[in-house]
């Protein structure tokens, strides 16, 4: 078993998937990743899970970010799966789905949590940077389904502290007025943020989304 955290090296492996053989780094290439568990096949909440991430590929592309999925049946019941998630959902799955039968992948991510179950998976999510480092990890109970308007916030929060020394605040969404780092002097603020900001207190200045009219 492993446990990752965050700021760690995201472990890399081959797998058997839904579109054929991968390495995870090399599929991810420069991309962001996501990957995401699902307890077992042929079962209804992870139905709707995929069905949505599917929806979604045109908001994860724009944000050049690659899907991978998993769960622990083997290719030939993710491909039946598949059939009945497009039916179902109405959408084509287009991202590949490891097929995790020796649970090699999900004891190497930490998504086996044996006292809520010791044989299936737990629904977790990790978003992995282009530099291969785990930037979030999710994990929520099999009973619930994950919120993919909340997977695109996170990278979008993501990726724009990655870029700018902000911080994002409670419930904030894109276009929304950051939080300027605490590390940052006002005197280095003042060339960072040209639009400037407001001084709620000396530790909580609020500045417009840098990047954004
Ligand atoms: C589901 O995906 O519906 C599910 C899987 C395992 C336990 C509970 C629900």
């Amino acid at each position: 078993m492993s446990t990752i955290k965050l700021g760690d090296k995201a472990p890399n492996f081959d797998a058997e998937t839904s579109i054929g053989k991968i390495n995870f780094h090399d599929y991810l290439g420069d991309s962001w990743g996501i990957l995401f568990s699902h307890p077992a096949d042929y079962t209804p909440v992870c139905t709707t899970e995929l069905g949505t991430a599917a929806k979604y590929k045109d908001e994860f592309a724009k944000r050049n970010v690659k899907m991978v999925a998993l769960s622990v049946d083997g290719v030939e019941s993710h491909k039946g799966w598949i059939q009945d998630i497009n039916e179902t959902q109405n959408t084509t799955v287009n991202f590949p789905i490891i097929a995790d039968e020796d649970k090699k992948v999900s004891n190497l991510y930490d998504m086996i949590h044996p006292n809520a179950s010791d044989n299936l998976t737990v629904r977790s999510v990790y978003v992995i940077g282009p530099d291969k480092t785990i930037k979030l990890m999710i994990t929520y109970p099999a009973s619930t389904g994950r919120n993919f308007e909340e997977l695109l916030r996170v990278i979008d929060s993501l990726q724009l502290t990655a870029n700018h020394k902000v911080a994002t605040p409670a419930n904030w969404k894109q276009g929304e007025d950051v939080v300027i780092s605490p590390s940052i002097s006002n005197e280095d603020a003042k060339g960072m943020f040209p639009k400037g900001w407001k001084e709620v207190k000396s530790y909580l200045r609020m500045t417009p989304q840098p990047g954004k009219n």
